[in-house]
């Protein structure tokens, strides 16, 4: 069975964006694939976390996947740190890793264009510890938006170049793992295409239903149309497309209609978009409420998960030790 494996940053609590770009996929292939899917700790820590949040972020995340339909019996659900082979095999690779490829990543320049006082080593070796997460597992896929394409790509020259320095077939070269027509994006509620963490731009899995009216009531419409089918602003289409994904079809099609003949209320029509996304958001709130509450379920979760992981990773790092030279004895 394949591998697929997908890593996320704690920074911060899940959006319907993610939901339906990411979360959705990733329950769906749990069932097809042998899959990993971690909370990357180590990697947060280029922008110095302070230690409670850095603790408070995990733990979100772990909740949000859970919530989403990650199932922990299923899937392996893991804290980078606790698998700590990762830094291990970071550090083999960051032999074998050269300062201008690092460089030369787009996300590296980013980051030195925004925080030019903290452009610290963990920062330029962020592709090699994430090489180090895929390569640990040996996974075949990792499903990866656009902007961690040239992460998967070192990833890729590490794992030759590895084959090439030991002369071993030892570790697989990840491919991209394609949504294509699943590759879902919600748009925001600001009238941009994409939902992120921006203010005013996200509706948050864990979201009150109070907070959900209130965002959907705020988000941004046009003047409305004054002629029969005249074309949607950027705006209104962002309040149909996300109405698709949680409003049954013939509330769409009613809302359509208004639209096409100039009836519609936005006041109306975002009163129906807030309860249907209130409805739809309440199985998984509740889930996120009720393992909030319940630490011994998440530690279990977390310990299996790393039990799990370091069967693998563990293995993993013992063999690359033995090809690097590191017998373990004298002669
Ligand atoms: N860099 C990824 C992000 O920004 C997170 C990540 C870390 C990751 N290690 C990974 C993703 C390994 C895929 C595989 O979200």
């Amino acid at each position: 069975m394949e591998t697929v494996l997908s890593g996320i940053r704690p920074t911060g609590n899940l959006h319907l964006g993610n939901y339906f770009g990411a979360m959705k996929n990733f329950v769906r292939m749990q069932y097809e694939h042998q899959c990993f899917f971690f909370i990357a700790d180590y990697h947060s820590l280029t922008t110095h976390p302070n230690p409670q949040n850095l603790q408070y972020n995990v733990k979100q995340v772990l909740i949000e996947y859970l919530a989403s339909g990650i199932d922990p019996e299923i899937a392996t659900i893991y804290v980078q740190s606790d698998l700590p082979e990762t830094a291990e095999l970071y550090l083999f690779l960051n032999m074998n890793a050269y300062l201008g490829e690092l460089e030369r990543c787009a996300t590296f320049k980013d980051k030195v264009r925004q925080q030019p006082n903290n452009v610290n080593a963990g920062l330029l070796t962020y592709p090699t510890l994430m090489a180090a997460d895929i390569l640990i597992h040996n996974a075949d896929y990792v499903p990866v938006g656009k902007d961690q394409e040239a992460h998967l790509e070192l990833t890729r020259v590490f794992a030759c170049r590895f084959k090439r320095l030991y002369d071993v077939d030892y570790f697989k070269e990840p491919k991209a793992y394609n949504f294509d027509e699943d590759l879902v994006k919600i748009p925001g509620l600001d009238g941009s295409l994409k939902m992120g963490k921006s203010e005013g731009n996200a509706i948050y899995l864990k979201d009150s239903p109070q907070e959900i009216r209130k965002k959907i009531m705020r988000a941004k419409t046009d003047e409305g149309p004054t002629q029969d089918n005249q074309p949607k602003s950027q705006e209104i289409t962002n309040l149909f497309t996300l109405m698709k994904y949680v409003s049954k079809p013939e509330t769409v099609v009613y809302f359509e209609q208004a639209y096409n003949n100039c009836s519609i209320r936005y006041g109306d029509m975002k009163k129906q978009l807030a309860e249907d996304v209130i409805s739809f958001c309440d199985p998984i709130r509740e889930r996120i409420m009720e393992l909030s509450e319940n630490d011994a379920y998440l530690e279990k979760v977390m310990r299996t998960g790393a039990e799990k992981a370091r069967v693998s990773g563990a293995k993993t790092v013992s063999e690359v030790r033995k090809i690097i030279g590191f017998k373990n004895k004298i002669m």
